[in-house]
């Protein structure tokens, strides 16, 4: 009995442990090549990017799946985008061949999506 219990409480802190450094600053990935204003860094600046057209940032130069799009960011279509964005241009746009620039990022984790989603509303 005591050892079934400490072997849930290793698993429990086991747990905790990997969840708080995954959520970790999920929103620094995307610093790495964003600012969160308006200007332009490797990508497009991502200040007001909620309710934004995608692909019509002044000055940047996008690839040719974004320069031809005709959506609204909204947060679920950002939670795909941050997931993948290789499969997200290409169901966004409809076109199987579309591409981005940007690699696919892996925050599908909707609580790290969620801290990404807090420092775009700045
Ligand atoms: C390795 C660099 C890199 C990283 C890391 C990165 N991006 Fe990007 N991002 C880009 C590039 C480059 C583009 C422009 C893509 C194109 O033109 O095809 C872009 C475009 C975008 C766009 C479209 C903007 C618009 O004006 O329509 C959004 C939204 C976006 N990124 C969000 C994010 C988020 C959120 C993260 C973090 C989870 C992130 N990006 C991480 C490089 C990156």
């Amino acid at each position: 009995m005591k050892h079934t219990m400490t072997i849930a409480a290793i698993a429990l802190l086991a747990t905790v442990g990997i969840t708080g450094t995954s959520h970790a600053g999920a929103e620094q990935k995307c610093a790495t090549c964003h600012n969160f204003d308006s200007s332009n860094k490797v990508g497009p600046g991502l200040g007001g990017i909620i309710g934004r057209p995608a692909g019509k940032l002044e000055g940047f130069k996008y690839g040719p799946g974004l320069s031809d799009a005709n959506w609204n960011w909204d947060e679920a279509k950002l939670r795909e985008w941050m997931c993948n964005s290789k499969d997200a241009v290409k169901k966004f746009t409809g076109d199987d061949k579309a591409k981005t620039k940007m690699p696919p990022q892996k925050v599908c984790d909707p609580a790290a999506q969620n801290e990404v989603l807090a420092k775009l509303k700045g």
